[in-house]
């Protein structure tokens, strides 16, 4: 036990409990909604190839940091930096970055849960026959249908919330733990079928070359930016999600082999998405730079003529919202732990708080599909804005503290203790890739973008 432990917080059950939560927040609409379609919107390839680089050498790295400061004060993330930065007679103001955390929280879950609002309306649509024989034309006029209508959007997403303060109301471990046990191996199992099915497309060759096939004269600084930012929003790193499950764990459980299993597993799922998305795309004539909707305009086309596809279109949008709602539940989280171990509410009324401003923010995205579309700030749309706000800059500045802040100011044999592996060469190669390269990439990036470099 160190010194800086509150008693009276939760604890996983066991090593692989942490594992199927911590995978549960990862794997989400980032890999199987948003990856294809920012890949197919940066050109492939070499976008492909900085993302993995930068989960490798930045994601992985501040995802052990992240989980090391939970563990070790074993507090929401918001009183984690307090604790944390008063042990090592830090400065105040990193006190400042459990909030943003929580902000961040915030406004991902308000468009995140519009969108698994959109999946949720699929389960319907797969289980009334509405992608039955139909074409890409028809597809698309579906999913132009669904956003075009606010009422829908409401509704779906009002659904979606429920359900996430419903879960998030009873705890940590009887909920998540049992659902995403079974569903997470499901999901898996539906993709690689997905895939199989995409191989008989006839346009799998042009769907894997477009996914791993590199054309650097492709890659823009925003891309850039863009890559690096959904690293960080795949494993659900930079705003206290992991920190706060992994203020959760047990601590006797190895934080490094944890965390390599957990960024292995969410990597491995966006490929799969990629690779069954891109061959239909091609093969059915459609634009890898359709956006949002690249996914609810082409799945369907699979499901609509493939043997089996009614049945097995509503499992796979059955486990895609399930998959959203494992990571939704993360998003509010720490917001939740902190009202909780703060304010002396009870889990329900945290809840209820939390849940609520999100459920009214997210009226912002619901409309910029819609009434509000033609509305822009700095040009983009509210949900573009929100998405690039938090994924592309809050983000990458939380995780790029975290890493500053694990690397420079926390004293050197608390980490060594907590990663469990003192004076290893383990420990060394995340010495040097938290203190140097992982904030020294996102500090390039951010300069390269602004149009320093
Ligand atoms: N990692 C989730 C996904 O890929 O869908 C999204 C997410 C969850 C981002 C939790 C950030 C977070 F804290």
């Amino acid at each position: 036990m160190t010194g800086t432990e509150k008693s009276d917080h939760g604890q996983w059950s066991s090593r692989f409990a942490f594992i199927l939560a911590a995978t549960g927040s990862a794997v989400g609409l980032g890999n199987i909604w948003k990856f294809p379609y920012i890949t197919g919107e940066n050109g492939g390839g070499a976008f492909v190839i900085v993302y993995l680089l930068c989960v490798l050498l930045i994601g992985i790295p501040i995802m052990m940091a992240e989980t090391m400061l939970g563990r070790r004060t074993r507090q929401n993330p918001i009183d984690t930096m307090i604790t944390l930065s008063d042990e090592a007679g830090a400065d105040k103001n990193w006190h400042y970055l459990g909030w943003m955390g929580v902000i961040a929280g915030f406004l991902i879950l308000s468009y995140y849960s519009v969108i698994a609002g959109w999946a949720s309306a699929y389960v319907l649509k797969a289980f009334t026959g509405s992608f039955f024989a139909a074409d890409a034309s028809e597809i698309k006029g579906l999913f132009d249908g669904l956003i075009a209508s606010p009422i829908q959007l409401i509704f779906w997403h009002s659904l979606f919330m429920l359900a996430t303060m419903s879960v998030v109301a009873r705890g940590v471990k009887t909920g998540i733990e049992k659902a995403v046990r079974f569903l997470m191996p499901s999901l898996f199992v539906m993709l690689i079928l997905l895939v199989a099915y995409a191989m008989t497309t006839g346009s799998y060759d042009q769907g894997l070359k477009f996914l791993f096939t590199p054309d650097f004269s492709k890659l823009t600084g925003d891309s850039v930016l863009t890559a690096m930012g959904h690293a960080f929003f795949t494993l659900s790193i930079g705003m206290g999600a992991i920190m706060v499950y992994g203020s959760y764990l047990p601590k006797d459980v190895s934080i490094s082999k944890t965390v390599f299993l957990i960024a292995g597993t969410d990597t491995v799922v966006a490929l799969l998405a990629g690779m069954a998305i891109f061959p239909i795309v091609f093969a059915s004539g459609l634009e890898p730079a359709a956006g949002p909707g690249l996914i609810f305009q082409t799945l369907p086309i699979a499901f609509g003529n493939m043997t089996g596809g009614w049945l097995f279109g509503i499992l796979f949008f059955v486990m895609l919202v399930f998959a959203a709602l494992s990571s939704s539940i993360s998003l509010i989280e720490p917001a939740v732990a902190w009202l909780v171990e703060n304010k002396g509410m009870n889990r329900k009324q945290a809840c209820i708080w939390s849940g609520s401003i999100t459920w009214l923010l997210g009226f912002g995205t619901i409309f910029s599909f819609n009434i509000w579309s033609g509305f822009k700030i700095f040009d983009r749309t509210i949900f573009q804005l929100l998405d690039y706000l938090t994924a592309n800059l809050l983000l990458p500045i939380g995780g790029f503290c975290i890493a500053v802040f694990a690397g420079w100011i926390m004293k050197r044999q608390h980490s060594e203790h907590e990663l469990g592996m003192p004076n290893t060469l383990s420990y060394q190669v995340w010495k040097v890739l938290i203190c140097y390269v992982a904030p020294a990439a996102v500090f390039l990036v951010f300069l390269h973008v602004v149009g320093v470099l």
